[in-house]
């Protein structure tokens, strides 16, 4: 199968064909991604990264997907290091860094910044988080998660759950989870409640998640809690960002005798206390390490496979 796609911009640009086959290719990457078989698909090539915002997960799973796979890597993660301080354009950081590279991975804190630059230049672009707008490999992450855990993603029941306002990683995953129709239910408290456009658009998909500020309206009922962070980042005044900060925090207690597991894109700063870490719900960290498997497929289908 050719894929379909030459940027990974919006999850809402995949059919559910290209979502599947990156799963499938992912799979194959496994032993790749643990360091128990070689791979030299890369070997010649370079991936090229801009982070105009902080990244642990996207940043180092991107780098080591390109050297699991004997590319190379160039790029900054401190916008203040490169020439944008000295007033250089993003469109012109941008096509400096294709003339360097068989793909970019952008992450930036504009909304739209990653297609913008999809546009200028002729390199695949990869969006690895565009302000409080989309993160797609976020979401193919996280569906591979899911899809190993129970073996399917169609007809699960999903709460997601924390900062459903700002998180761009519960936007892209609600798209997706509405394309395999998984039953949603939207926990926040009011202020930060999935955007009016997002909700159209899942309704539009003939999907219609339930919203209620209190997890335990749902807690029975689901399968996984999909839990994020208060985007302490997004809020325009401070102060509203105190006064939701902590109102909700997920513990063992809550989930005893719970047949559900729990993820969580991280980094967490409160919502999952620690005492869930070493127990039977736990996904996040496994969760976070499916970020090469999957980065390694998008890296074959963007640079190799694409091209063939
Ligand atoms: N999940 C995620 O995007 O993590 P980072 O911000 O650390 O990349």
């Amino acid at each position: 199968m050719k894929f379909s796609l030459k940027d990974i911009i919006s999850i809402k640009d995949f059919t559910i064909k290209d979502i599947n086959y990156i799963l499938k290719e992912s799979e194959k990457m496994e032993p790749v991604a643990r360091s128990q078989e070689l791979n030299q698909d890369m070997l010649g090539k370079i991936l090229g990264m801009m982070f105009f915002e902080p990244s642990t997960r996207t940043r180092l799973s991107f780098e080591t997907a390109m050297k699991r796979l004997s590319g190379s890597v160039v790029g900054f993660d401190q916008p203040s290091c490169s020439s944008t301080t000295k007033g250089e354009s993003l469109a012109d950081t941008a096509r400096m860094l294709a003339s360097y590279s068989d793909t970019i991975v952008l992450r930036h804190n504009l909304e739209g910044a990653a297609r913008y630059i999809a546009d200028i230049v002729d390199v695949p672009v990869i969006n690895a988080g565009d302000g409080a707008g989309q993160h797609p490999t976020q979401t193919l992450l996280d569906l591979y998660t899911m899809k190993r855990v129970f073996g399917k993603i169609k007809n699960l029941n999903v709460a997601i759950m924390g900062d459903l306002k700002y998180g761009r990683t519960v936007h892209s995953l609600s798209h997706a989870l509405a394309m395999f129709g998984t039953n949603m239910n939207f926990v926040s408290p009011k202020e930060l409640r999935m955007p009016p456009e997002i909700i159209h658009d899942l309704n539009q998909q003939g999907v219609v998640a339930s919203e209620t500020e209190n997890i335990y309206d749902i807690l029975d009922e689901v399968d996984i809690i999909y839990v994020t962070r208060i985007q302490k980042e997004r809020f325009l005044d401070y102060e509203d960002y105190l006064k939701i900060k902590g109102a909700y925090i997920l513990n063992e207690e809550m989930l005893r005798g719970k047949d559900l597991i729990v993820m969580h894109p991280l980094p967490r700063v409160d919502e999952i206390s620690i005492d869930l870490d070493y127990t039977k719900y736990e996904q996040y960290f496994q969760q976070a390490f499916n970020g090469v498997p999957v980065r390694m497929a998008l890296l074959e289908v963007l640079i190799k496979k694409n091209k063939l």
